[in-house]
C-alpha cells in the first residue's frame, strides 16, 4: 500500500472526527445490477473527499441473503459477490486513504445468519452437540416442545424463538435467520478476534459493532420475565437478561487488546441503546473506546431538550474518558429532515401510523423539516466530540415515505404484521443526477423505488448552488476543520427577555460561537463576525430555526 498522511495522524484521530455512514447497497452502483457496491464507493470517493469527512462507516457488506439489509453475515471475512471482492475492498481502502479518509466497518458480533457455516452445521448437529453450543439451543416447552421456551419477543416481531427440524428451538433478537451466537463459548469470543485482525490488517481502522449492549445473556431457568426491549425498560443495575449485562466488558477488554496490537490502535464505536448512565463504561478507553449517543436522535427540535442533552452528554464522555458522539439520523430511523417536520413529541407508533397514511411527501414538512435540520447540523457539528453523519443527509433528502408495499424490504414490515412500516424509507438509493436511470445511481434502476422529487436533490441539482444543503455541509465542514479546538464548550447566556427559551448559544476554545434560534420569531445576534449560517439573517436578526457561526475575536 503507498504512504498516505492524514490531517491528524495520531492515535485519538477519532475524538473529534467526522465520520460518514455508507449503506453500500444504496449509494452508487457501478456495474448497473440496481445493487450499490464497492466500486460505487471507489468511483466516489472525489465526492467524500470534497464533502470533507475523516472517516467512513461502512455499513455490511459481507455475503448475505440480506434477510436484514446485510445484518444477517454469511461471513465476516470476506465481500458479498453482489457487491464486489476482497480486492475491491483493498482497493477503495487504499483510494479512500490515499485522501486522508480513513475507514470504518461494521461488525455483528450478536447474531450470524441461518446461512453461516457454523449455524448449518449446528443445524445439522444433534441437540447437545458442539456445533450447537455456538449458538443458544433449547428444548421446548409443553407435552412435545410444542410450545417456545419462553415469551421473549423479538425487535421485529412477536417471538425471539424459531423450532428448529429436530424440534429444539433457536434464540433469535431479531428476525429468525439471525440466530443469536452464544457468547459464553470461547471458539465464538475466538472467532471474532481473528475477524478484528483480519479487517485491521488489511488497513481498516475501526469498527462498529452492532448491538453491543446484547452478548451476553442470562439464560438460567426459570427464564426472567422481560416487559419490553425498549431503552426505559433496561434497569441500571445490569439484571436485565438479554440487555446491558456487566459481563459484556469483559468481551470487549479482550477485543481492546487486539485493537492496540496496531499503530495506531484501532478504535471501536458501540451501537448500544442503553440508558445514558450506562453509556461510559462502552466507551471506556479500556473497551470499545467510544459509543453512540442517540439522544439528539431522539430529541424533539426544542431549545431545552438540545441544552440537556450535550450537557448530560459531555459530563458523560469525560466520565468515561472518551470524546462525546453525535448523530441525528442512520439507517434505521426516519430522515431527520422529515422528522422535524411533523409535530413534535410523536411516539414511535404515530410516527409509523403516520408514515402508513402515506402523509410523507407534503411540501410545507419539508420545507419547515429541511430547515431545522440544516440548522441542527451547525449546531451538531459544532460541538467537542466525533459526529456521524448518514449518507444523503449531506443532500437534505427526505424520507420516501410513500413507498408501495411491494417493494418494502424491511423485515419489520412482515414481522410486525404490516404494523411498522419499517426502515427501507431512509434507504433509497442516492441521486447522483438531476435526470436518468436512477438518477445517477447506477445504469439500470435500483433495488428501492426513487421519487420523482429525488433529481431536485441530486449532487449534480446541489454541487454549484451556494444555497443548497451540500453546499452548506461542504462550507461549514471545511470550517469546523479549522475551527475545532479543545473538546470545551462554555454556554453564552441569550438576552432576548421575550423569548427566554428560544436560543441555545455556546462559545468554544478559540473564541468562535454557535447560536441556534429553536423558535420561529427572529432574535438578536450575538456580537461577532459572521462565519456561516444555516438560513439567510434578515435584517442583521437570526432568524427562525437557524444556526449562525460567529468569530468573536
Ligand atoms: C442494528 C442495525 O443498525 C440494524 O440495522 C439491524 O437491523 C440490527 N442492529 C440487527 O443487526
Ligand atoms: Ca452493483
Amino acid at each position: 500500500m503507498p504512504e498516505f498522511t492524514f490531517l491528524s495522524g495520531a492515535g485519538d484521530w477519532w475524538r473529534q472526527a467526522v465520520i460518514y455512514q455508507v449503506y453500500p447497497r444504496s449509494f452508487a452502483d457501478a456495474n448497473g445490477d440496481g445493487i450499490g457496491d464497492l466500486e460505487g464507493v471507489i468511483s466516489r470517493v472525489d465526492y467524500l473527499a470534497e464533502l470533507g469527512i475523516d472517516a467512513v462507516w461502512l455499513s455490511p457488506f459481507y455475503p448475505s441473503a440480506l434477510a436484514d439489509g446485510g445484518y444477517d453475515v454469511d461471513d465476516y471475512r470476506d465481500v458479498d459477490p453482489k457487491i464486489g471482492t476482497l480486492a475491491q475492498f483493498d482497493r477503495m481502502t487504499e483510494a479512500l486513504h490515499e485522501r486522508g479518509i480513513r475507514v470504518i466497518v461494521d461488525v455483528v458480533p450478536n447474531h450470524s445468519s441461518n446461512r453461516h457455516v457454523w449455524f448449518q452445521e449446528a443445524l445439522a448437529a444433534p441437540a447437545g452437540s458442539a456445533a450447537r453450543e455456538r449458538y443458544i439451543f433449547r428444548e421446548g416447552r409443553g407435552e412435545n416442545g410444542e410450545l417456545a421456551p419462553n415469551d421473549w419477543p423479538s425487535h421485529f416481531g412477536p417471538t425471539s424463538w424459531t423450532r428448529a427440524p429436530d424440534g429444539q428451538w433457536y434464540l433469535h433478537l431479531f428476525a429468525p435467520e439471525q440466530p443469536d451466537f452464544n457468547w459464553d463459548n470461547p471458539e465464538v469470543r475466538d472467532d471474532f478476534l481473528e475477524t478484528f485482525r483480519f479487517w485491521s490488517d488489511r488497513g481498516v481502522d475501526g469498527f462498529r459493532i452492532d448491538v453491543a449492549h446484547a452478548l451476553i445473556k442470562d439464560m438460567t431457568e426459570p427464564f426472567q420475565e422481560i416487559s419490553g426491549f425498549e431503552q426505559a425498560n433496561i434497569p441500571l443495575d445490569g439484571s436485565h437478561p438479554l440487555f446491558d449485562r456487566d459481563e459484556v466488558h469483559e468481551i470487549y477488554a479482550s477485543w481492546r487488546g487486539v485493537f492496540d496490537e496496531y499503530d495506531p490502535p484501532r478504535v471501536a464505536v458501540a451501537e448500544a441503546w442503553v440508558p445514558s448512565e450506562r453509556r461510559p463504561r462502552y466507551a471506556s478507553p479500556d473497551g470499545l473506546g467510544q459509543a453512540f449517543n442517540f439522544d439528539l436522535l431522539l430529541a424533539d427540535w426544542d431549545q431545552a431538550q438540545f441544552r440537556d442533552i450535550i450537557a448530560e452528554n459531555l459530563l458523560l464522555a469525560a466520565q468515561s474518558g472518551s470524546s462525546s458522539t453525535w448523530v441525528l439520523s442512520n439507517h434505521d430511523v426516519i430522515r431527520h429532515a422529515t422528522r422535524y417536520g411533523l409535530p413534535s413529541g410523536l411516539s414511535v407508533d404515530e410516527v409509523n401510523a403516520w408514515l402508513l397514511a402515506d402523509g410523507g411527501n407534503i411540501v410545507e414538512n419539508h420545507e419547515l423539516g429541511l430547515r431545522r435540520a440544516r440548522a441542527a447540523v451547525m449546531l451538531m457539528l459544532a460541538l467537542p466530540g466525533a459526529t456521524y453523519l448518514y449518507q444523503g443527509e449531506e443532500l437534505g433528502l427526505f424520507e420516501v415515505a410513500d413507498l408501495d408495499a411491494a417493494a418494502l424490504q424491511d423485515p419489520q414490515w412482515m414481522r410486525s404484521g404490516f404494523l411498522r412500516k419499517g426502515r427501507d424509507g431512509c434507504r433509497v438509493p442516492l441521486p447522483w443526477t438531476r435526470a436518468g436511470s436512477s438518477f445517477g445511481f447506477g445504469t439500470d434502476g435500483a433495488h428501492l423505488p426513487q421519487p420523482g422529487w429525488f433529481g431536485g436533490c441530486s449532487v449534480e441539482a446541489e454541487q454549484d448552488d451556494e444555497g443548497s444543503t451540500l453546499s452548506l455541509y461542504r462550507r461549514v465542514l471545511a470550517l469546523r476543520k479549522e475551527l475545532q479546538g479543545a473538546e470545551e464548550l462554555d454556554w453564552v447566556p441569550m438576552s432576548d427577555e421575550a423569548r427566554p427559551d428560544a436560543v441555545l448559544a455556546f462559545r468554544r476554545p478559540g473564541g468562535w460561537v454557535s447560536a441556534t434560534n429553536f423558535g420561529l420569531a427572529p432574535v438578536d445576534l450575538p456580537a461577532g463576525r459572521i462565519l456561516a449560517s444555516s438560513s439567510p439573517l434578515v435584517g442583521g436578526m437570526l432568524t427562525g430555526n437557524t444556526t449562525v457561526w460567529l468569530a468573536t475575536d
